[in-house]
């Protein structure tokens, strides 16, 4: 059983409850490989799935999970909402909890704003991403990949590329990988660094050269534009040569190492458009779409759990 009824902050787990985690999303996996990909363990129960910024896989993953147990989602999006007409996350919140539901997934802009809710609220919330804050469910089901393709995570070299000062992705990794044992290095320019770097304690690179030939795992992140309130970077070429995978690079990797993105990728920019596009046997190393699909899993599992908590 989990020690808490919320996920907000991918710190709030403990090692075990992790271990658990990753134990039910084994389980769950193997119901997705049924040709029945359905369990009626949470028939009755309410979720309601609150999408306050645009997403794809995040809110669908959610949805499929909450299906494949047999819970009722609803899916809320704000800009059809009352919120147009004025009304505040909390009420809007509120509103819906006299529905009664029984849990409520929660994706906003701003950082923080899932903590806050949590606190006006008296119903179980799992954070889908806030702002440039947490997105722990991303951190899960990064982790269950790595844990799928090696068997273990202790002891793994991790380097995570790109655009960490954004990346809400960066933070929950960071914290979830190092909780877990594994050598973290971050691989970035000085103006995509957040101020505060020196308190994850990992590891800083200036290039992908650096680490490329050693790392285990390369965690590549989207240059998020979109959270850029000004130009963080001279240029997309002076980017691409320190910070893009391309087909050199890839093929320095050591054998049986992984590549890994959140999606969505920005083609050109972080992962080269050949990289994206290959055929070859290297292709086998690009865990993108099976992150995704691991997602499901993983939801499934803390949807279970965090519900079937006495
Ligand atoms: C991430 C997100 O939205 O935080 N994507 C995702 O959830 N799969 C990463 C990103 O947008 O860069």
């Amino acid at each position: 059983m989990l020690s808490v009824k919320n996920l907000i902050d991918i710190d709030d787990l403990s090692i075990r409850d992790v271990e658990i985690i990753m134990e039910n999303a084994d389980t769950f996996n193997e119901v997705l490989e049924r040709d029945l990909k359905k369990v009626p363990v949470l028939r009755g129960k309410t979720i309601i799935n609150m999408f306050f910024e645009p997403s794809t896989r995040t809110r669908i993953s959610f949805e499929i999970a909450a299906k494949r147990l047999s819970a009722d989602i609803i899916n809320f999006t704000s800009s059809t909402s009352s919120m147009k007409k004025g009304e505040s996350v909390v009420d809007t919140i509120k509103t819906i909890k006299s529905m009664i539901a029984d849990l409520l997934i929660i994706r906003h802009s701003d950082s923080g704003v899932v903590n806050f809710i949590s606190r006006y609220i008296d119903l179980p919330i799992i954070n889908a991403g806030d702002g440039k804050h947490q997105h722990p469910t991303q951190a899960l089901l990064d982790l269950y990949t790595i844990k799928k393709s090696f068997g273990n995570f202790r002891g793994l070299s991790v380097a995570i590329t790109g655009d960490i000062l954004n990346s809400r992705v960066a933070r929950s990794d960071i914290l979830l990988f190092k909780k877990m044992g594994m050598d973290v290095s971050v691989v970035s320019a000085p103006m995509l660094l957040p101020e505060d770097i020196s308190h994850y304690g990992v590891r800083i690179h200036g290039c992908i050269d650096d680490v490329i030939k050693d790392t285990d795992v390369l965690y590549m992140l989207r240059m998020q534009f979109e959270r850029q309130d000004r130009k963080y970077y001279p240029s997309i070429k002076e980017y691409n040569r320190f910070l893009e995978l391309d087909e050199k690079r890839l093929n320095k990797m050591k054998k049986n190492s992984l590549v890994m993105h959140p999606g969505p990728v920005n083609r050109g920019i972080e992962i080269s458009e050949s990289v994206m596009n290959l055929e070859s046997s290297m292709l086998e190393k690009i865990k993108v779409n099976e992150q995704v699909r691991n997602g499901v899993a993983v939801r499934m599992a803390l949807i279970y759990l965090i519900l079937t908590k006495e």
